[in-house]
């Protein structure tokens, strides 16, 4: 029996030296300690023995077990720090490389274009100014030169501001509220002011009835106004043309067409070479499908009318002045030489589409 134990001992403690990992140490200690383990199996023996005998080999015994223990508990400690130190590599973080990227966005389509609008203008001293979106309609139009009740005023699919009906502040008249429905109201506003000359420039929203693929309910007009002792159309020309060339690029004309605005007189419509066939009008031998024979609308400019003169407390004697107007999205769309089959797009948040800009 002291032999068995002997090699009891060898075994166990060779089993418990090799286990690599958790398994194998709950394996070796199930097999060498555990209840019907292998030193378990030897004890009987025990029974058979002289007194004499069972005194040495039970001591033996004791000596085995208290061996193997040992063993088990050495292993179990090794195995553990090994595990640990598996797990603190694994967590270990190296601070030199490089980490993930957060995705940048850029500003949308519309705002680069008010970006670029306020600058260019700004070269020539044309200060951006705000005036208000929820305006009196007598900014919006009386001041313009619309009575109330003009035909005129059915081009702008104004909104009225429920309810207010009231005095206007600067006039003490009674007037409607409107969410305004062109950047025109800047106007008379910027003249109320006081300060001559006028160079100004209003980015505004402007707010219509209507809702289609070619029209949104809102969106976003540039106003231009320049007030002076001898302003000419001939400086309307310079100013757009300096735009037009910085905006849409060097080789394009502006071209002033007669039209009729209550606010100017003369009035025009102004009309740019078209930025995909270069006012050709064609490409290479196909109809140009952007414009309509080399020309894009752009918006409208005249030299301000007296009666808006009057309205803004200046003396038409001795001051002219030219305005101009024109939507910010169009214009975006025209330097980009889209024609969107739906001007909504502009506003639906695909990424698909804006990250193309
Ligand atoms: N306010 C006009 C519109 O919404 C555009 C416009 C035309 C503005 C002529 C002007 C102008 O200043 O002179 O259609």
């Amino acid at each position: 029996m002291l032999d068995q134990l002997k090699q009891l001992q060898a075994e166990a403690l060779s089993a418990f030296t090799a286990a690599k990992d958790t398994n194998d140490l709950e394996a070796a200690r199930v097999a060498y300690l555990g209840r019907k383990g292998r030193l378990s199996e030897i004890m009987p023996q025990l029974a058979s023995l002289s007194n004499d005998e069972k005194r040495l080999a039970g001591q033996t015994a004791n000596e085995v077990k208290a061996a193997i223990e040992g063993a088990f508990i050495a292993a179990q400690a090794r195995i553990e720090s090994t595990v640990a130190g598996a797990n603190a590599e694994r967590a270990w973080i190296d601070m030199t490389l490089p980490g993930n990227r957060p995705s940048v966005g850029h500003t949308h389509l519309t705002t680069q274009a008010i970006a670029d609008l306020t600058e260019i203008f700004a070269k020539l001293g044309f200060n951006r100014q705000r005036h208000p979106e929820v305006d009196w309609d007598y900014y919006a139009f009386e001041a313009l030169n619309m009575p109330k009740e003009h035909p005129a005023r059915d081009d702008w699919e104004t909104f009225f501001v429920a309810d207010p009906d009231g005095k206007d502040v600067q006039t003490g008249e009674l007037g409607k509220v409107v969410l305004t429905p062109h950047t025109s109201n800047a106007q008379v506003r910027e003249m109320k002011k006081g300060a001559l000359p006028i160079r100004m420039i209003n980015i505004s929203k402007c707010y219509r009835r209507q809702i289609s693929a070619r029209h949104l309910p809102v969106f976003h007009q540039i106003e231009g106004l320049m007030i002076d002792g001898n302003v000419t159309i001939t400086d309307l020309k310079g100013v757009i043309d300096h735009f037009v060339k910085n905006f849409f690029g060097p080789n394009t004309k502006t071209r002033l067409r007669p039209y009729h605005f209550r606010f100017t007189e003369p009035s025009f419509e102004l009309d740019i070479s078209c930025t995909v066939c270069n006012g050709e009008g064609s490409v290479q031998g196909t109809k140009c499908k952007l414009c309509k024979a080399g020309w894009l609308e752009l918006g409208g400019a005249g030299m301000v009318h007296t009666n808006v003169l009057k309205a803004g407390g200046l003396d038409p004697k001795k001051y002219t002045g030219f305005a101009f107007g024109w939507g910010v999205e169009r214009t975006a769309m025209m330097r980009g030489g889209l024609k969107l089959d739906d001007i909504r797009m502009m506003y639906k948040n695909d990424l698909r589409f804006l990250k193309q800009f």
